[in-house]
């Protein structure tokens, strides 16, 4: 078998045996396979795609790539939530200790912020002591305490996914269905967890644009998790603007507070409580998605959502004493206001753009390494549906460098449309898939 004969047959629109799999990730794992012919099947099976069993194949052999985390030793059905990346998406530390103070266990492995998107592990890094590498036995015993650990993704969990995601990432492979569902799903399986729910995001800030893409993923991926034996469950839900008002890091986990103290906007707050109603109900806690609800709903009103959170940043070494006092977050020494140039109403904030300005701002990386800035992001003052006069705040755009921030506000700017007639925002979730 050579890897010629496999982008060739790939190339030809024929579908490939596991054994041609299984030596494809192998390849790209151990690096005896080089770059360029990685990159070539991968253009390959972007243009031909993989049949649906070619697609458990591939999840299947990247799972094995790696280590398989075992968390018997965690009690409960232990539940997982992953995004498959958005803006202004904080969800993960709202719906955790949510799902957590119902009983719920949560070992959560979470990622750093990739292109426009952000990531759980950057915004936690943001609470001062925040650790987000711990050694397994620590990682075990807070959830078997809390009930709730949210760590980084070891090198170790399917390494080949990491290869192939970085050439994807240069080579415009990503938006490709089978790829990204084997590769969201092949670091959940590895990841050890006994049921899963998934955010597919779908719209101009996501890597499926139209709901039927982002349909036709969550179904694969549901499939893929339930081939498994792992209870998966997807929600389809709109990325065409920003979730909340705070996209950065630490304004994201001050917005994720202010949720879990009942005063979060109405989109977070809503798309919390349905991902944390799915996960109450996949670990047991609850018989049905609509208990799960009710469950979330009384974790959210009582606090008990609030003082996991204070449990998780305690238990994880960060200094819970910003859930009560938010200048002990870093912040900002400059920022620039984007105002409205003409009466009307917004009728669109695009997520992506907003995206790239928070990372222009330095919330994000523009090269692999570069450090993030913790206090830096865009705060949204208007969002679709509202009413502005010329001169009106739109967003705010913070930071530490001058010039990064100019360009950030250019940007942040063209991302909002107004326009005569008010428009009613698109749903928040357009479907669930079970
Ligand atoms: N998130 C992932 O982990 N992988 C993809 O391919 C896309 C989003």
């Amino acid at each position: 078998m050579t890897m010629y004969d496999i982008i060739l047959k790939k190339r030809n629109g024929k579908s490939l045996a596991k054994s041609e799999i299984e030596y494809f990730v192998k390849g790209c794992t151990d690096g005896s396979i080089p770059d360029y012919q990685v990159s070539a099947l991968l253009m390959a099976i972007f243009f031909k795609g993989l049949s649906r069993d070619e697609t458990f194949l591939l999840t299947d052999a990247m799972v094995r790539s790696g280590d398989v985390v075992d968390l018997s030793s965690i009690e409960g059905v232990k539940v997982d939530k992953h995004s498959t990346g958005g803006v202004g998406d904080k969800t993960t530390l709202i719906a955790g200790p949510l799902a957590a103070a119902c009983g719920v266990p949560v070992a959560k492995m979470s990622g750093r912020g990739l292109g426009f998107t952000g990531g759980t592990v950057d915004k936690m890094e943001a609470i001062p002591g925040m650790r987000t590498s711990l050694e397994a036995e620590e990682f075990f015993s807070l959830v078997n305490r809390a009930k709730l650990a949210v760590i980084g993704q070891t090198g170790h969990i399917a390494p080949a996914d990491k290869k192939l995601y970085a050439l994807r990432d240069v080579t415009a492979t990503v938006d490709n269905l089978s790829l990204i569902a084997a590769s969201v799903m092949s670091k959940k399986l590895a990841s050890g967890s006994d049921a899963f729910v998934l955010d597919v995001k779908c719209g101009s800030g996501a890597f499926m644009e139209t709901v039927e893409d982002a349909k036709a993923l969550a179904e694969l991926m549901v499939e893929i998790g339930a081939a498994s034996g792992k209870k998966t469950v997807a929600l389809v839900t709109n990325m065409d603007r920003p979730l909340g008002r705070c996209v950065g890091n630490a304004i994201e986990v001050m917005e994720v507070i202010e949720t879990l103290k009942c005063a979060g906007p109405a989109d977070i707050t809503e798309l919390s409580l349905r991902l944390a109603s799915h996960m109450i109900c996949a670990g047991g806690a609850a018989a049905s998605p609509d208990e799960g609800r009710a469950a979330a709903e009384r974790a959210l009103r009582s606090g008990a959502g609030l003082e996991k959170l204070r449990e998780l940043i305690a238990g994880q070494g960060g200094n819970p004493a910003v859930i009560d006092d938010f200048s002990l977050f870093p912040s900002a020494a400059l920022s620039l206001t984007v105002r409205a140039e003409a009466d009307g109403y917004v009728v669109g904030v695009a997520a992506r753009d907003i995206g790239i300005a928070s990372r222009r701002s330095g919330a994000g990386r523009e090269t692999k390494d570069e450090a993030i800035d913790p206090a830096a992001g865009v705060m949204l003052h208007k969002s679709v549906g509202d009413a502005v006069k010329a001169g009106d705040i739109l967003a705010v755009v913070y930071g530490n460098d001058g010039a990064k921030l100019e360009d950030a506000a250019a940007i942040a700017r063209s991302a909002f449309e107004i326009g005569s007639e008010k428009v009613k925002p698109a749903p928040l979730v357009y479907a669930v898939i079970a």
